[in-house]
């Protein structure tokens, strides 16, 4: 690959312009940071009103990503782990939830909710997920033919089928649907200009966008403890460990990490699945003839995708890593999507390859306890949204460029026009 960076000092993870990129100068950039420096440190990007830090150090390298994933003793996530900067704890627990928390609370809060991903309780979800991609992709169809052949791949398909999931599992009325899309899309924007216009009011615009998610599940919670129902906030609102209910308060801001881990990232994933079957036809072939390539197929979408870029870890004590002395309270940065090109673990990671196994990918999260708990279902609705396509609209053709989110935190399409022939 040619580099379009002559020296490492030309690289600044923290400028957001580094995000507005094209893919390939960033994949450049952190192909030179694997080789270079083991550890890149960074000051911390500026943010209006959020206080600068002491920066953090990049971590780029599979092996590295891997290794602080697996020790979260001392490489803990409670003072944030969806954030560069420290936040106050109400702010930083509001929104991460158990993402940004540390056992032994971790576990406890992850043991009520993982009742809800059970493999069952999964079936009882993908049956409506498989009727919802038909309809979906029915509905698509029908505008596009009544207009001039084309659709927007994002707003008809990608968005609306993780949001439904999640807001049926949840039990949010259809009226609120679009309320909880809206104020998602802001709380992961990471700024882009399209959903935040203004930078300095990227911080009360992000937390009206998390009060209105936080609002609405209130009011669901208090409904659902006048009156049970089957859905995820019910067993939430009833549901004790030690004795212990979860507070209005704990499900909401479950309710927001939910709508922004479930939503987003699998939005994303598919957008860009859609994108690389246009890129790499021979693989769309591959895949359209042959039903059991889909497992992975759903994989190498999701190493191709990487669609949460970093998570964070902070150091609890002083630690060696890699030959590196760090020390207690030192941040860093866990870069999934260079880990998942790095080219000591995968061969020929720049090619998108659907039979690729082993396929080691750590766009779930690397082994751990924060491992994305909602990554089987994600994998199911992935792979139900491709049969869906290849089995209803077989032409379906990528004919613009993907409006790409500037974002450091989620690499996202936000639209990708698309045209169905025939
Ligand atoms: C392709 C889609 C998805 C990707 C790439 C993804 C990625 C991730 C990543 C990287 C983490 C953090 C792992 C860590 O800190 O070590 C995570 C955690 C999490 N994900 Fe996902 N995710 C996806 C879909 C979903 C869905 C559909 C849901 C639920 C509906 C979900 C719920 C969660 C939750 C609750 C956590 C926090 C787990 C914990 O801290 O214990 N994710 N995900």
């Amino acid at each position: 690959m040619t580099s379009t960076w002559s020296t490492l000092d030309d690289i600044d993870l923290s400028d957001r312009e580094f995000w507005a990129r094209p893919p390939a100068e960033r994949d450049a950039a952190f192909g030179l940071l694997r080789r270079a420096a083991a550890f890149p440190f960074y000051a911390e990007p500026v943010v209006p009103f959020i206080p600068e830090g002491p920066g953090y150090y990049a971590v780029t390298r599979h092996a590295d990503v891997e290794a602080i994933s697996s020790q979260p003793t001392v490489f803990c996530s409670g003072p944030g782990a969806v954030s560069i900067a420290d936040m106050p704890p109400e702010l930083n627990e509001f929104y991460g939830s158990v993402i940004s928390m540390d056992d032994p609370r971790h576990a406890k809060i992850r043991r009520i909710v993982a009742r809800a991903f059970t493999p069952r309780m999964l079936e009882k979800v993908m049956d409506s997920v498989e009727v919802l991609a038909v309809d979906l992709v029915e509905r698509a169809r029908q505008l596009a033919e009544q207009g001039d052949g084309t659709f927007d791949l994002v707003e008809q398909i990608s968005a609306p089928l993780p949001l439904r999931v999640i807001c049926d599992m949840m039990g949010v009325p259809p009226e609120d649907h679009e309320l909880v899309l809206h104020n998602t899309n802001i709380v992961l924007s990471g700024g882009d200009p399209e959903y935040i216009a203004d930078e300095n009011e990227m911080v009360r615009i992000s937390l009206e966008a998390g009060a209105a998610l936080a609002g609405l599940m209130t009011r669901m919670s208090e409904d659902r403890v006048r009156r049970p129902t089957e859905d995820l906030t019910s067993a939430l609102v009833h549901a004790e460990v030690d004795g212990e209910r979860l507070t209005h308060q704990e499900i909401a801001s479950f309710f927001i990490l939910l709508c922004v881990a479930g939503n987003d990232t699998t939005r994303t994933a598919i957008s860009h699945g859609v994108l690389a079957l246009s890129q790499f036809p021979q693989q769309r072939e591959r895949w359209m003839a042959d039903e059991a390539l889909t497992k992975t197929a759903v994989e190498e979408i999701v190493r191709w995708s990487t669609p949460v870029t970093w998570m964070r870890r902070t150091a609890t004590r002083d630690v060696e890593l890699a030959g590196q002395q760090f020390r207690e309270g030192d941040k860093f940065l866990l870069f999934y999507n260079s880990a998942n090109r790095d080219e000591d673990v995968f061969a020929d990671p720049f090619v998108f390859d659907l039979g690729r196994s082993p396929n080691p990918h750590l766009g779930f999260g690397g082994p751990g306890p924060h491992f994305c708990l909602g990554a089987n279902l994600a994998r199911r609705e992935i792979a139900v949204v491709f049969r869906t396509l290849f089995a209803l609209m077989p032409e379906l053709e990528v004919v613009g460029e993907p409006a790409r989110l500037r974002s450091s935190f989620i690499n996202g399409i936000k639209s990708l026009p698309v045209m169905v022939r025939g």
